[in-house]
């Protein structure tokens, strides 16, 4: 059986993954700081409780995993800091160092038939700069791009595959009401991208779910925006449309 782990499956994207692969009969490790109730869980995956920032825990958390389900398949990063202390240090230990490290703790750990793969979720701030996150949000996710990149040409030969996928703002359960009732700013979504409506956990979820599969099995390298398009339209042309010039 096809085993996944991922690393932030127990809340928003992370825990709509796990449930969809999970639902497609991959056997799925998920591994997050505290463990979901049950009602939240995907059915059939199986929970494990470590920081990723904690390389011991993470490491006996990783071995529980692969005793219980196998050799992995794949290995998705969906965690993201959310941590009080110093925003820089956490940022850039939770998605960069953190993740090295168990790339290169599980790189001979792969399952040694079928197709296998990374996936790191990013963010549009990872090639852009925006506002409402601060730099080490902006460098971490830049960082994870690149990791991505080292990883596609130099895990290459071990068979493992490594890409990026990359949305842009979404709905998920928890943030779901504070933009559906915030008409103004659903509003505005809805006329700057070109699909005319804001992404859904699920629209990232099809997309790392589909890069972590055979389907994708000479995709390596990659970055897939997740966002509707909005990345292509001309700043000056974005804002002549909302001030009507
Ligand atoms: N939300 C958006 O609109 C948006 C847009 C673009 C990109 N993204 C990216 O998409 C990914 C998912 O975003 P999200 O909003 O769905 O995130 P989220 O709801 O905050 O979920 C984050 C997940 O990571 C786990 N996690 C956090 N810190 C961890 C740590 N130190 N060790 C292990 N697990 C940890 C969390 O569980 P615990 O808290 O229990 O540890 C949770 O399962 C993130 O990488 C984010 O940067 C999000």
């Amino acid at each position: 059986m096809t085993h996944s782990i991922v690393f932030g499956g127990s809340k928003g994207l992370g825990r709509v993954l796990a449930r969809q692969l999970a639902g497609r009969g991959d056997a799925v490790s998920v591994v997050s700081r505290s463990e979901p109730p049950q009602a939240e869980r995907a059915e059939g995956a199986s929970y494990f409780q470590a920081d990723i920032a904690d390389a011991q825990a993470t490491r006996a958390a990783l071995d529980a995993a692969i005793q219980k389900n196998g050799a992995p398949s794949y290995l998705i990063f969906c965690q993201r800091y959310r941590g009080k202390e110093d925003a820089w240090a956490g940022e850039i230990d939770v998605s960069l160092t953190a993740s090295k490290r168990v790339v290169e703790y599980l790189q001979d750990k792969f399952a040694v038939d079928g197709d296998c793969g990374i996936a790191f979720v990013s963010s549009v701030f990872g090639d852009r700069i925006g506002e409402g996150q601060d730099i080490s949000y902006h460098i971490g996710k830049a960082g994870m791009g690149h990791m991505a990149r080292f990883y596609a040409v130099n895990l290459g030969r071990k068979g493992i595959r490594a890409n990026t996928v990359t949305p842009f703002t979404f709905l998920k359960e928890e943030s779901k009401s504070f933009y559906l009732n915030n008409k103004e700013l659903l509003g505005l979504y809805e006329e700057i991208i070109p699909l005319g409506r804001m992404a859904t956990s699920e629209d990232s979820a099809n997309v790392v779910a589909f890069l972590c599969s055979p389907a994708a099995a000479f995709v390596n390298g990659q970055n897939i925006y997740v966002d509707g398009g909005l990345s292509l339209v001309w700043p000056e042309t974005l804002a002549r449309k909302l001030k009507s010039i």
